[in-house]
Parts: C-alpha cells; sequence; structure tokens
C-alpha cells in the first residue's frame, strides 16, 4: 500500500527524509520550545476557525454574537481555548527567543532564521492585539482605543495607519472588520508562510546544537525518534494546560462597549504590560518616546543581534556580555509588568465597583436562535406581548454604543439624539438617515460633528427601524415628536 503511494507520490521517502536529521549533541529538551509554538499555533487556528463560525463582525453584532458564544457551553469552551492558546503561544515564542539568545544559536550562517523568528513573533503580537479588540465589550474598546492613538502618534505614517486601521474617524463596525481581516487572514497567512520559511532555513543549516566550543566529542542524535519524542511530550503537557486553564480561568466578557463612558480604565493583555508600564515612568508630554521611539530601538536591536554578537564562539563563558544584556532584558521586562499590573489593580480598586459576568450576560434575554443575525427587538424580546418590535431595546443594543444610552451623544464625537431638533422634526429626513447613514460635517445645538453614522436598511428589518425611530423621537430628553410606522419606512429610500 504504501509503495503504491510512494511510486506516485514520492510521500514516503519525502516524510522519511523530512524525519532524518542529525541533532549534534544528542536531542534534549532544552530544544523543544520551537515545536511547542508551532503546535499552539494549530491549536489557535482549529479554534478560530470554529470562533468565525460563530462570531459576526459589526459594532452591532460583535458583542452580541460574542455573548451567544459565552451562553453555549461548547462554544465558550472552544473560545476558552483559543484565549489560553493565545497566553501560550505568546510565552511559548518568548521562551524560545530566549533559548535561542542564550545559546548563542543565532550566530552564522543562522542570522536571517532569527530575524524572520523576531517577524514571527511580532507577527503574534498583532495577533494579539486584533483579536483583544473583537468581542467588542467595555475592555475591548478602550484598550485598543489607546493602542489606536499610540499608533496614531508614530511619526511619518503614524495617523495615516491609525486612520487605516480605525477605517475612519471613530471606532465603529469599519474598525471590528479591519481588526477581523487582519486576525484572520493577513496575520494568519503570514505567519504560515513565515513558520515555512523558518522551517525552510532550519533545515538548510540543521539545529545549532549545545553552546559549547568543542565540537569534536560531540555525540550525534536523530531527530527521529529521539527529539520528536521530546517535542510530542511537551506539546501534550502544554495542551493539558491550555485545557486546565480553560475550564479552571475562562476569559471574562463585560458590559458591550459604550463610548460615552469616559471613566473606564482599560487594562493591556498581559504581554503588553510592560509597554504600558514604561509608558507610566514617563511625563505625559515624552509619551511617544515610551510608546514608540523605545519600543522601536528595542527591536531593531534585537533584530540586529546576530551582528552585534559576532565572535564565532558560541561558549557561554566568553559570551558573558550579552548574557548580561538579555538577563537584564528580561529583568527590566517582568519589573515594569509587575509594577504595571499593581498599578491597575490600585486604579480598578478605586473605580465604581463593576457587574459579575453572569449579571452582564444575564441582562438581556438569551438570543440563542440566531447570535449571527443582527440583534433586533423582535428577535431578543421574545416575552414583548406586541407582535412589532420594542424600540428601546432595539435603541439600547444598536444605537447606545454610540449616542449614549439616554441620547446624550458625545461631544465631538457623536450627535446628541436627545434635545436634537433634526431628530424631532421632519421624520421622512430621519428615516432617510437611519437607513443609509450619513457622513460629513454636522452642527447640533452648536457643537460639531464629523464622523460616520453606519446604514441600518440592512442591518435591521422596517418594523425595527420604524421603532427606533418613533423611541428617538418621543422618548429621549425632552423630546416629544410624532411616530413613524413601518409603511413610511417601507415607503422611503
Ligand atoms: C458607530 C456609531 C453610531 C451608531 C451605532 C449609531 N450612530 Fe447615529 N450617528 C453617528 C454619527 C457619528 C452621526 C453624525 C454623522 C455626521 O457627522 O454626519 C450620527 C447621526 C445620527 C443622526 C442624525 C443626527 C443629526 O442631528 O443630523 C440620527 C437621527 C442618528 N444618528 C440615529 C441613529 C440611530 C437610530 C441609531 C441606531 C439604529 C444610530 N444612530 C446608531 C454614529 C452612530
Amino acid at each position: 500500500m504504501l509503495n503504491w503511494i510512494e511510486r506516485r507520490t514520492g510521500f514516503v521517502s519525502m516524510t522519511k527524509d523530512l524525519l532524518t536529521e542529525d541533532v549534534p549533541g544528542g536531542a534534549s529538551y532544552w530544544y523543544v520550545f520551537g515545536s511547542a509554538t508551532l503546535f499552539a499555533m494549530i491549536v489557535q487556528i482549529t479554534t478560530g476557525i470554529f470562533l468565525t463560525f460563530w462570531y459576526a463582525p459589526s459594532a452591532a453584532t460583535a458583542w452580541e454574537s460574542t455573548r451567544a458564544i459565552y451562553l453555549n457551553p461548547f462554544e465558550h469552551w472552544v473560545l476558552s481555548i483559543h484565549y489560553w492558546g493565545a497566553t501560550a503561544m505568546i510565552a511559548l515564542v518568548f521562551l524560545h527567543l530566549l533559548q535561542v539568545a542564550i545559546f548563542g544559536a543565532y550566530k552564522a550562517p543562522r542570522e536571517l532564521q532569527w530575524v524572520v523568528g523576531v517577524l514571527l513573533l511580532l507577527i503574534t503580537l498583532v495577533l494579539g492585539l486584533t483579536g483583544y479588540l473583537l468581542p467588542w465589550d467595555m475592555n475591548a474598546y478602550f484598550a485598543s482605543q489607546v493602542s489606536l492613538n499610540i499608533t496614531g502618534t508614530a511619526p511619518v505614517a503614524g495617523p495615516f495607519i491609525q486612520d487605516l486601521a480605525q477605517g475612519g474617524g471613530v471606532m465603529g463596525t469599519a474598525t471590528i472588520n479591519r481588526f477581523f481581516g487582519l486576525h484572520v487572514w493577513l496575520m494568519p497567512a503570514l505567519l504560515v508562510l513565515l513558520v515555512g520559511a523558518h522551517l525552510t532555513i532550519f533545515r538548510h543549516n540543521g539545529p545549532a546544537g549545545p553552546p559549547t566550543e568543542d565540537r569534536r566529542g560531540l555525540k550525534v542524535g536523530r531527530f527521529w525518534p529521539d527529539q520528536l519524542f521530546m517535542d510530542t511530550v511537551v506539546s501534550f503537557f502544554v495542551f493539558l494546560l491550555i485545557l486546565l486553564l480553560s475550564f479552571a480561568a475562562p476569559p471574562f466578557l463585560d458590559q458591550k462597549a459604550d463610548p460615552t463612558n469616559g471613566a473606564f480604565q482599560p487594562y493591556p493583555a498581559w504581554y503588553f504590560l510592560s509597554l504600558f508600564g514604561l509608558l507610566n515612568l514617563f511625563p505625559p508630554q515624552l509619551d511617544t518616546v515610551a510608546t514608540i521611539y523605545i519600543p522601536t530601538l528595542f527591536l531593531l536591536l534585537v533584530l540586529i543581534v546576530p551582528w552585534i554578537d559576532r565572535s564565532l564562539s558560541r561558549s557561554l563563558g566568553s559570551r558573558r556580555g550579552i548574557l548580561w544584556g538579555v538577563f537584564i532584558v528580561v529583568a527590566l521586562i517582568a519589573g515594569l509588568s509587575v509594577q504595571s499590573q499593581l498599578h491597575i489593580m490600585a486604579l480598578q480598586a478605586a473605580g465604581p465597583p463593576s457587574l459579575s459576568e453572569s449579571q452582564i450576560l444575564a441582562a438581556q434575554p438569551a438570543t440563542s436562535s440566531a447570535p449571527a443575525a443582527p440583534v433586533t427587538g423582535v428577535s431578543s424580546s421574545a416575552s414583548a406581548a406586541a407582535p412589532g418590535a420594542n424600540g428601546a431595546t432595539v435603541f439600547s443594543q444598536n444605537c447606545s454604543t454610540c449616542h449614549g444610552a439616554q441620547g446624550q451623544g458625545m461631544p465631538g464625537a457623536f450627535p446628541p439624539l436627545a434635545n436634537n431638533p433634526f431628530v424631532t422634526g421632519n421624520p421622512s429626513q430621519v428615516i432617510t438617515t437611519v437607513l443609509n447613514g450619513r457622513s460629513g460635517p454636522l452642527t447640533v445645538n452648536g457643537q460639531k460633528y464629523d464622523g460616520t453614522m453606519p446604514a441600518w436598511k440592512s442591518q435591521l428589518s422596517a418594523p425595527d427601524i420604524a421603532a427606533v425611530i418613533t423611541y428617538i423621537r418621543s422618548s429621549l430628553g425632552s423630546n416629544k415628536a410624532s411616530p413613524v410606522t413601518t409603511a413610511q419606512v417601507s415607503a422611503s429610500k
């Protein structure tokens, strides 16, 4: 059977070729971090594909579909694995990098393998950053706003990149879609390509072996089965740990993003804590030193390590300088992370008490039937007696993120709908605005706005739109204007 396949494809000899490789100095548990990272990547891709089955990227559905995932035990478990898999993958990339740095395995002829490895670390961090936004809860929103604003302060291309990633002047559906595209397409594609390059270069040069001067007496081990066995054992334990944590400590879903809640204190993912700590060390006018210049310089320094430490010897004794450098950098990163974690805990303790997750999840009735559909008054208020839509529900689930829970708006960013003469004025203009969205300069009660209001005609049904317009015209602030009917909405374009 194998012969039959071999004769037609060459797969069997190819696999044998791939598995036969000498490991100088013998197989070792020191060399497992690279393959464990690869394993974590496979976990992430698998769980990530499942999550795209359930997640719906838009301002009106991101949080709602995430909530539906939380409410379904199996989907919640897959999400938990994805969450802890991300932590595992980032931790393992760091450990892998550290092991290579300590062993001096980046030295000639492996410089490019090191450079590709550092790029892989960067891509992993961007994956973490873009994934952080997707649940669209309070922290997702405000933490991503911080990173977008930081991007905007970078010299030359900063504002352009911010605008591109944000998809316009304010965060909304366009931002979610761009982060989603980066998170599920561009970054994973780059990741897989670069992992391919990384492994091809690895095969070309072979394993670097132990950090010793004298290579003559070294015994030679085999990749298959010795090293592969150790790699499998460690990947298995990594998987066990991810599973354990996914049950013991699933991620937390906060309330839906409310851009008007300026008091919210966002906190970064653990792997960005050190950058956050660095920011706290500098006075506000020097922020870009901490957020842009130091990280960029550090990254460049890491990239050129093989050209800084150029001696041919890899022995630890002859590389004291570089080893001290590595130690100091790791200590600084750890110290800054701890310091900023303490800082965040102090801020949270001082802030108002927050709702528990079960309160948040229970706040709206479950829409387990169609989590990916836009949240409409009809589907989410199953208990409402009226067959028509419930304007207040449609408003709180689709409009309040931007216009505020009471329609109070946010000065300079989102116009108020309460006490807004346009809203209580000619109903057909309000209908057209909600159906088709609008953008461009706008003045409400003397305050200027220039943002983008999304179009709702493909997101909400005509009865929902009629109900929400009736609601904003009659229930926000001192608005008292005539209701709008479904027929009027259906008749407008
Ligand atoms: C992503 C944020 C966002 C969401 C969600 C949103 N809006 Fe808006 N809305 C805006 C922005 C920004 C403007 C101002 C656009 C401009 O400057 O031209 C606006 C303008 C409006 C206006 C016109 C106000 C005026 O004075 O001209 C109405 C009416 C309105 N929105 C209603 C709604 C309704 C109803 C919903 C929910 C179905 C909603 N909006 C959801 C951001 C949003």
